[in-house]
């Protein structure tokens, strides 16, 4: 790789062992990627917050880092944490976990990192620019960065993206690239998709036509006529768990899509298609569901206050989660939306999610309208899962 002063400089410890070890990381890339240079970024986002995906040998490696003084050269966030930060006692965790996650917290925070916990940086301070080059390693907003923004990051595992952060760059090499943008497959969507679920259940289907395929594609997606943020949000999160998709374009609707002349392998996913995405993902056998949860990814503003008009007066008799920012519950908070959702009975719980939180063994079933939920609530947790819409799951908690 050819290398400028100053990374050669840091390459070579004369800045300190924790920023040679993070370039140590990012040439090591650079080299696996054939690339030849670094591309300064503008900011990052690190995954591998949770201290139960972390364990101890994760702790140390942070506090390794931290340990120097080192602080982060470009905006940097937090992944949500396994807890909410503030309220952990009532969501049941134990003090043990409690303490080590805030020792986690804590060696980011030393590096200057902003403990926003949340899986929507760009709702909450980190929002790139068009054609930024970032370090981002939390899966569904790198494809949300790349696709609905334009920015432009690889998938980064969360020793890269904090490698990236505490040196301001990152290895030049595919989703940089203008090459490694163009679309290679397109897919025509015939029908009328509308909601969250759906969305997610078109993620889903993408994944499931095209598993076993040894080419991770650059779709682009014809036929979707509109879209709103928050569905674009589940569909980010759903395409990139299901297909490892990182980047997709839809016409006449993300940044990069009129650019590109259509490419000639074609796939067309049906109606029919996402329904029985939908029915793959819930439990055939009725189960009680005695956990349910909205916020995968996190709940944008809007969502909240929509859910709060929905919830409004009712009472909840199942344990309901709904997980988001904190930044964003503080706003609602001040609206007046988090007591009208809490007096419900509601948990309206921040820094966390289903995913993260240690809450494998406290229950059996969970129901939510995110795909991506459904996926890790059923390979992490070993929950059954139930895949439904955002309207039956108030119904089924209020009933
Ligand atoms: Fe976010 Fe947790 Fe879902 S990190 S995307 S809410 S699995």
């Amino acid at each position: 790789m050819i290398l400028t002063k100053d990374e050669l400089a840091l390459l070579d410890g004369k800045m300190g062992e924790a920023l040679s070890k993070a370039m140590k990381i990012l040439v090591a890339l650079g080299k696996i990627y054939h690339t030849e240079n670094m591309v300064p970024i503008t900011s990052a986002q690190i995954a591998g917050v949770s201290y139960d995906n972390l364990g101890e040998d994760g702790l140390d490696f942070l506090n390794e880092m931290a340990v120097n003084g080192d602080r982060v050269r470009v905006l940097t966030t937090l992944n949500p944490a396994g807890m909410d930060i503030e309220n952990w006692r009532a969501l049941g965790i134990t003090a043990d976990f409690a303490e080590k996650q805030i020792r986690v917290i804590d060696a980011f925070k030393q590096m200057g990192i902003i403990p926003t916990c949340s899986c929507t940086p760009y709702l909450v301070g980190n929002l790139p620019l068009f054609g930024d080059h970032i370090a981002w390693a939390e899966s569904s907003a790198v494809c949300f960065a790349n696709s609905i923004i334009g920015a432009r990051t690889n998938r980064e595992g969360g020793p890269s993206a904090l490698a990236a952060a505490l040196t301001g760059r990152t290895p030049a090499y595919g989703l940089h690239l203008n090459e490694g943008r163009l679309p290679t497959l397109h897919v025509e969507i015939p029908c009328d998709i509308q909601g969250e679920t759906a969305f997610g259940a078109l993620g889903a289907a993408y994944g499931l036509i095209l598993e076993g395929s040894k080419v991770r594609h650059v779709p682009i997606f014809t036929g979707i006529s509109r879209a709103t943020l928050d569905e674009l949000k589940a569909f980010s999160a759903s395409i990139a768990t299901y297909a490892g998709t990182a980047l997709f374009h839809i016409r006449d609707i993300t940044p990069e899509a009129n650019r590109f002349a259509l490419p000639d392998e074609h796939l067309v996913i049906t109606l029919e298609q996402v329904e029985q995405a939908l029915v793959r993902f819930s439990t055939p056998e009725p189960v009680e569901t005695d956990f349910y949860t909205l916020g995968c990814p996190h709940l944008s503003l809007n969502e909240l206050i929509v859910i709060a008009k929905k919830l409004a007066g009712k009472k909840v008799k199942k344990e309901f989660w709904l997980t988001t920012a904190r930044p964003t519950k503080e706003i609602a908070q001040k609206l007046g939306i988090i007591q009208i959702i809490e007096e419900t009975g509601a948990k309206v719980v921040a820094d966390t999610c289903c995913v993260v939180a240690p809450i494998g063994k406290k229950y059996h079933t969970l129901a939510t309208n995110s795909a991506k939920g459904i996926y890790y609530a059923s390979s992490k947790h070993h929950f059954h899962t139930r895949f439904l819409t955002e309207d039956q799951i108030i119904a089924e908690v209020t009933r």
